[in-house]
């Protein structure tokens, strides 16, 4: 599987997110990540309904699907307002979900791709019924809630035993996601160990190289 880079809009220049979209656009980005939180699964506020309706056109236009990880609670009442929005991945906490099942349906029956995810420290086995239904897994490698944190080094195991779990379940074109930490200088081991999704926000949107330099910079890294 060719591997994706996902860049993530938290610490883009929000005051010009359109611009910034279309950028990461021009340099190859494979979709577009929105991180969405409530106040109250985690502490931040960020992008609601109408922000991804508003960058749909833009996406839609260069053929490239928008990635929402809805960090809430209750994200069955937000699901439809996303699916509306135009999303092509909508991604659930499995800790926010005591209807899991019921929760992947209903976004599959929006006509969504639907994914799971786990925070750092919920284990694996918590996925093991519900693999079967999912067009992606997203491992999170930091505690969700702010873009700029560091990888979390044991994320790296957790994402090849995952890797295995789809392997051994004939599940290999399930999407493997990793967010959280991603930089130049561990992008190879994470895709080394089976990820085939790379959500980068502070390693692109940064004050440092413009975003075309550091996609580029980000491709050589898995390319080696
Ligand atoms: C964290 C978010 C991530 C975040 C990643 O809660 O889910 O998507 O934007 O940012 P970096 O790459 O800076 O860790
Ligand atoms: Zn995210």
């Amino acid at each position: 599987m060719t591997i994706k880079i996902v860049p993530s809009l938290l610490t883009a220049d929000l005051a010009r997110l359109g611009e910034q979209v279309r950028e990461a656009l021009a340099a190859g980005a494979d979709a577009i990540h929105i991180d969405v939180m409530d106040g109250r699964f985690v502490p931040n506020l960020t992008f609601g309904p109408l922000i991804a309706s508003a960058l749909h056109p833009i996406t839609h236009a260069a053929g490239v699907p928008l990635d929402v990880h809805l960090m809430v609670e209750k994200p069955e009442n937000l699901i439809p307002l996303y699916a509306q929005a135009g999303a092509g991945f909508l991604t659930v906490h499995v800790e926010t979900c005591p209807h899991l099942h019921r929760t992947v349906q209903q976004i599959k029956e929006l006509g969504v791709k639907a994914g799971v995810t786990l925070n750092p420290a919920t284990p694996l086995v918590s996925l093991e019924e519900i693999l079967p239904e999912v067009d992606l897994v997203l491992v999170m490698s930091v505690n969700p809630g702010f873009g700029g944190q560091s990888y979390i080094p044991s994320s790296t195991a957790k994402i090849a035993r995952l890797r295995q779990m789809l392997d051994t379940r004939g599940l290999a074109h399930v999407e493997l996601e990793v967010d959280g930490g991603i930089k130049a200088d561990n992008a190879f081991e994470i895709v080394d160990a089976g990820a085939t999704m790379l959500v980068v926000g502070s390693a692109i949107f940064n004050s440092k190289a413009s975003i075309a330099e550091n996609m580029a910079v980000m491709r050589r890294a898995i390319a080696r």
